[in-house]
């Protein structure tokens, strides 16, 4: 799959975010190197701390159906001017599992940057801070 394609499944995403409060809707796509793509929308709640972000959705979709390692690539797309970057709590969610990932950030003219979580999550704490991995 080319960058440019997960990039669209992250847009078409969109689609499907449930986001009545902020009004902010955000979709994103998780790249396994088998070539598996998790999706994931935002889904606020009335209680707002109890909301989930797209990138978390796809995550824990992905860990749930028995996915932890190898994940490639992740494309998150918003509609706004500025480019998508993930929120802190979705940055260390992700570096649990993949503190290389590439990130691809969308904006809303379909332009998109490329990172990698490191660079996002700066000594990041991981797991093998509690001696738990490499
Ligand atoms: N949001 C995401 O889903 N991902 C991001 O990268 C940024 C923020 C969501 C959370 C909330 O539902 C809405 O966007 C506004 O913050």
């Amino acid at each position: 799959m080319t960058d440019q394609e997960l990039v669209q499944r992250a847009i078409d995403m969109e689609e499907r975010a449930y986001a009545p409060y902020s009004h902010f809707p955000v979709g994103a796509a998780l790249l396994c190197e088998d070539g598996t793509v998790f999706t994931g929308c935002n889904v606020e709640n009335a209680a707002y701390g109890s909301s989930i972000c797209a990138e978390r959705t796809a995550l824990v979709k992905a860990v749930s159906e028995g996915r932890r390692t190898d994940f490639a690539a992740l494309a998150v797309a918003g509609r706004g001017e500025d480019y998508c970057w993930p929120c802190g709590a979705c940055r260390q969610m992700l570096y649990e599992f993949a503190p290389r990932l590439r990130i691809l950030a969308v904006r809303g003219d379909g332009a998109w940057q490329e990172v990698e979580l490191s660079q996002l999550l700066l000594h990041g704490f991981g797991p093998e801070q509690l001696g738990e991995k490499e």
